[in-house]
């Protein structure tokens, strides 16, 4: 999804933003949004949690994680693409868009009761990785859950290889690099509790919950 920008701080330009949903759709064969629905399920949310979406993009989960929640609970959606953030704007959805950079959230220690992060790791540079998750971990409140969903390291040699290709050829020379520790790892060593990883899509991803201990 790397075009050249013409709005946001990343590769998102304001036609990439407009194009993402529907590109979505159609490489998952419509999968998408109904596994953002289960996932969501699976969080267990409580009607008045507030919940961080972080790398939100256009708002998909965002909303999906608004629909769930009561009149009480908050959905903070960040992303740093601008194009994008007016994109999820423009869909409406009880939640507050918030432009910053995954590793530098200027929301406060403990707020929320739950993260997400979907598809946004391996699109943040290698060396931000650990301190994206090392943010989310300090505005979860202590027990707080959460979910990511990335491209997962294990699983056959061609299939790495080929996902590894892709990865290189959309996303640009680091983006392959997060199959490799692999989230568990990642988690760990932002001091987040991994749960054990669930393979989606064939397992070319995977969902890994976590907790903050
Ligand atoms: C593939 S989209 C995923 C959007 C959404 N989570 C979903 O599942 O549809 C990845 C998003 O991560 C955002 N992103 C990439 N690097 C980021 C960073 N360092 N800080 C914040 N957002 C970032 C991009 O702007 C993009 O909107």
């Amino acid at each position: 999804m790397n075009t050249p920008d013409d709005g946001g701080s990343l590769s998102y330009g304001r036609r990439t933003a407009r194009l993402y949903e529907p590109f979505v759709a159609a490489v998952t064969l419509g999968r998408y949004r109904p596994l953002l629905a289960r996932e969501v399920v699976r969080l267990g949310l409580g009607p008045a949690d507030r919940i961080l979406d972080l790398c939100c993009g256009t708002g998909l989960l965002s909303r999906e994680l608004a629909r769930r929640l009561g009149p009480d609970g908050e959905v903070v959606g960040v992303d740093a693409s601008e194009a994008m953030l007016e994109q999820a704007r423009l869909a409406g959805g009880r939640v507050v868009y918030v432009r910053a950079e995954a590793d530098s959230l200027p929301l406060p220690d403990g707020h929320f009761d739950g993260a997400t992060l979907f598809l946004g790791l391996h699109e943040i540079t290698q060396a931000a990785r650990l301190p994206a998750l090392r943010e989310v971990r300090r505005v979860l409140r202590p027990g707080g859950r959460g979910l990511v969903l990335d491209f997962a390291s294990g699983g056959p040699a061609l299939r790495r290889g080929a996902v590894r290709l892709a990865l290189s050829a959309l996303e640009g020379p680091e983006a392959w690099t997060i199959t490799e520790p692999g989230l568990s790892v990642l988690l760990s060593q932002a001091g987040l509790r991994p749960e054990r990883p669930r393979p989606v899509f064939l397992g070319v991803l995977e969902v890994v919950g976590f907790a903050r201990p």
